[in-house]
């Protein structure tokens, strides 16, 4: 290892630093560190100076580069940074991650844009032996601070650059700080005008007709107590300590449960109903098992809900078989359903599992029920305890919360990307989403820490999200991990852990083998191997995948590389009709979009995820973001979005700029194919990530007002694009900026469909001339969203208004409008 390590930097960086090129008078000094603010997780800053002595601060202490390695708050650390330039001019920057000695390397043309980083650990390699050099650090004083890094001889020019860069980049942020807070100074004096909209039906384009669809991951307690439908916690006595790392001892295999009034439950784990599922309860005569749900069962009186259990007699041959009552109570212990007498029957063998299943009917609507196993004969194992409505979205067995998912169907989402996010890739290579793990009899899956800290059952697995997508009519888009686990995982279990160890390159032909298996089971006839899986499971037909996304927002590395191209290539090869969807970092900027843009041209991979959660300023000023990109190859998923605002409210401000963010999508619909807001569901009381689309607790569903901004969008898009002429009066920049329209045309229907936000503190009245494109007098579904900047409650009111060759349509303060006008 240590040998192909000096081979990888021989020639650039093994000589001392060359004699300095320019004049003495062109040249200045630089000053690299790091500061000791935020133990050693600042990045690296530099000053400049004249004279040696008197330094300047470049960048008003933002850092230009910072270490990517390991999990935030306790990783990422940047110790001892050293930097040089070699022999070809490429600034080399090498710092210490751990004191142990594990190091990092980067490098840069310019000291603006840096390239990959790469990990090596203390074991492998030695950062002298690596530089090839000694490293030398300086003190110098910096705005009063008295620091030790790298001084160095440099081009005037390029000191210049990096400064007129760091400026340029400070002028950025205020912008992108602009918020409504600021509107009654920014707009003083404003009062209503008019804008003219014409439309040139002649530049119409076609554009994509998936443009609206949804991000589902477990974060948030989104699918176990949330849309899975699943009333008992912890069913399967599978929590770990372990889940949330050691932080609460009662989550365990007892949580949610109690015997007796006391939390110690008698778990076995000898014969367990399948090895993955090992633990499992043994309880005796009079004992009574209580099962909490998720804080509380919700019933509803009159509906049916259908109980299952694995059992078996655990007590010595010739004892009696078990017997148990099965009921609700509330939370005084009153029983509020009717009962199911349970008997375990027909195994004289105590190693026999048999899963029993029965219907309850609750006689009272509560939030609050609980599940009561009473044990009336016999000692009984019981394992995969389960409670579901039988209510649930379209009637399905093992199926979702019918409010949430309806919610859900109702933004009519083109397409489904699960199971994350973060989740997809895990912490670490053993927490990887692995789509093996959550098909098949439930008792068989096997379940797994979350990411966010909890437990995910995999009862809602990739048979379900295939069955939801079929269910509401989206095409599934999985996103299986590319090799390589998330950029912030734990260095916990791995040599030099988190993102940069990636799948040992001799597993990797399992590993994509398990990715074109994937395929085969949602695409193979019931002949293949998969495919028989899956019909088996209940869906003979094809699921007719044509998407698949490989990784997440990774850090974009040799290992990924390395990774992501094996796959690509496997499923290009096996499965040409299918869209691989690459990846391109956590933001629209920097080191993992840039490179990962690099491998996608380079690859030609048909589409890529991008992601980036930016302030309403951003997406304010960054409104021809894609009318920069090119219009042929790479096609655009942007799979994570939203707007950002100090305190993460999700409020009337936030979703008209993510209507506005729409509105540039549909003008650039030839380029960008899909997006999707994250994430999209929340739990009350459970949630690790604000804004979110859609919250919810055990009995309310409570849409945010985002959430109105995709329904409409989703409820009223198009594939044709018309593109508009916007006649504005002598107005600010700032106010032509927060005016936007798109015209979109839906092949089926023939529908226009117009769509206008108005983000200014005044109304805007329209005057809208579509002579010749509409009949002279027709009639429009208007549908409007509108509200004070901090509201974050506010519906969109429906009415229907005449429109005909030319209307007017008045659009009020802070308002998203949405225009449905029949051509025939
Ligand atoms: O949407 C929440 C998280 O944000 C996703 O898991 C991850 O991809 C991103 O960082």
């Amino acid at each position: 290892m240590k040998k192909i390590l000096l081979l990888i930097i021989m020639g650039t960086c093994l000589h001392s630093m060359p004699a300095f090129s320019s004049s003495e008078t062109d040249s200045v000094y630089l000053f690299a560190y790091a500061n000791a603010r935020n133990a050693g997780r600042d990045g690296l800053h530099f000053a400049w100076s004249s004279d040696g002595n008197d330094w300047h601060a470049i960048g008003n202490g933002s850092a230009l580069v910072k270490s990517d390695y390991g999990r935030w708050g306790s990783e990422k650390r940047m110790l001892e940074p050293f930097l040089f330039q070699d022999e070809n001019g490429l600034w080399q920057c090498v710092w210490f991650l751990t004191p142990e000695g594990d190091f990092a390397h980067v490098a840069s043309p310019d000291l603006i844009s840096w390239g990959r980083q790469t990990y090596y650990s203390v074991q492998d390699a030695n950062i002298d032996d690596f530089t090839g050099r000694k490293r030398s650090y300086t003190m110098a004083q910096v705005d009063g601070k008295v620091l030790s890094g790298t001084v160095l001889r440099i081009e005037q020019d390029v000191v210049t650059a990096l400064v007129n860069d760091r400026q340029s980049a400070d002028l950025r942020q205020k912008l992108y700080a602009e918020n409504t807070k600021d509107d009654s100074l920014r707009f003083a004096g404003l009062k209503p005008f008019v804008i003219s909209i014409k439309p040139d039906i002649r530049l119409k384009k076609k554009i994509s007709d998936m443009l609206i669809g949804i991000f589902f991951e477990d974060i948030n307690y989104a699918a176990d107590g949330g849309l899975y439908g699943e009333l008992v916690q912890n069913r399967s006595f599978e929590y770990l300590v372990s889940d949330k790392e050691g932080r609460d001892k009662d989550w365990n295999a007892a949580k949610a449960w109690a015997l007796n009034g006391n939390s110690d439950l008698p778990i076995d784990t000898a014969i367990p109903v399948h090895p993955v599922n090992k633990h499992y309860v043994i309880l005796k005569k009079g004992d009574k098992l209580v099962n909490e749900g998720f804080d509380g069962i919700a019933l509803k009186a009159g509906d049916r809900y259908r109980f299952s259990v694995f059992a078996r007699p655990a007590g010595k041959k010739g004892k009696p078989f078990p017997r148990v009552d099965v009921y609700l109570t509330d939370q005084s212990g009153k029983v509020i359903s009717d009962r199911i007498v349970l008997t375990t029957s027909g195994a004289s063998d105590d190693r026999y599992w048999q899963k029993y299943e029965d219907m309850l009917t609750a006689n009272q609507t509560t939030a609050n029920a609980r599940l009561e196993i009473h044990v009336q004969r016999g000692e009984p194992a019981l394992d995969m305890i389960s409670l579901f409505p039988e209510k649930t979205f379209k009637e399905r067995k093992n199926g979702l919360r019918a409010d949430l998912a309806q919610t859900i169907a109702d933004i009519h989402p083109r397409f489904v990307r699960f199971p994350g996010g973060c989740v997809a890739h895990g912490d670490g290579l053993e927490n990887m989403y692995r789509w093996k793990n959550t098909v098949g009899p439930l008792e068989t899956r096997k379940s797994q820490r979350n990411i966010w800290r909890y437990h995910q059952s995999f009862g809602l697995g990739y048979y379900e999200y295939f069955q939801f997508c079929e269910d509401i009519g989206a095409e599934p888009l999985p996103v299986v991990a590319a090799g390589v686990p998330c950029q912030n995982s734990d260095r916990h279990g791995h040599k030099l852990g988190g993102q940069q160890c990636g799948i040992p390159m001799e597993q990797m032909g399992d590993y994509i083998q398990e990715v074109l298996d994937l395929i085969e089971w949602a695409n193979g006839d019931a002949s293949t191997t998969w495919g028989k899986v899956r019909a088996e499971a209940g869906h003979p037909e094809p699921f007719k995948l044509r998407y698949v996304g490989v990784g997440n927002e990774d850090l974009i590395s040799d290992i990924f590389e390395e990774r992501f191209t094996l796959i690509y290539k496997a499923v290009k090869e096996k499965y040409p009709e299918i869209t691989v969807i690459g990846t391109v970092g956590p933001f629209n900027e920097g080191t993992d979009y840039t490179e990962g843009w690099k491998i996608a041209r380079k690859l030609d991979v048909p589409m890529v995820d991008e992601h980036y959660y930016q302030s309403p300023g951003w997406f304010i000023h960054n409104q021809d973001f894609y009318d920069r990109y090119p219009r042929q190859g790479t096609k655009v998923y942007l799979g994570e979005y939203a707007a950002h605002l100090p305190g993460r409210p999700n409020n009337i401000e936030t979703a008209l700029t993510e209507a506005l963010h729409i509105i540039n999508l549909e003008r650039n619909g030839d380029v960008v194919s899909m997006a999707s807001y994250a994430p999209l569901l929340a739990k009350e009381g459970f949630t690790q990530w604000n804004p979110d689309l859609i919250y919810f607790n055990n009995t309310e569903v409570k849409p945010a007002v985002g959430y109105y901004v995709q329904q409409m969008c989703g409820q009223n898009s198009g594939d044709q694009y018309i593109p508009v002429f916007i006649g504005v009066p002598d107005v600010t920049d700032a106010v032509r900026k927060r005016v936007a329209v798109s015209l979109v045309q839906d092949s089926k229907s023939g529908d226009l469909i117009m769509k206008v936000v108005n983000l200014l503190p005044v109304d805007v009245r329209t005057d809208v001339d579509m002579a010749g494109i509409i009949p002279a007098a027709s009639l429009a579904e208007r549908i409007v969203l509108t509200g004070k900047p901090g509201d974050r409650k506010a519906e969109p009111v429906a009415d229907s208004i005449d429109v005909s060759g030319r209307f007017e349509v008045t659009l009020p303060a802070y308002s998203f409008t949405l225009i449905r006008i029949k051509t025939e």
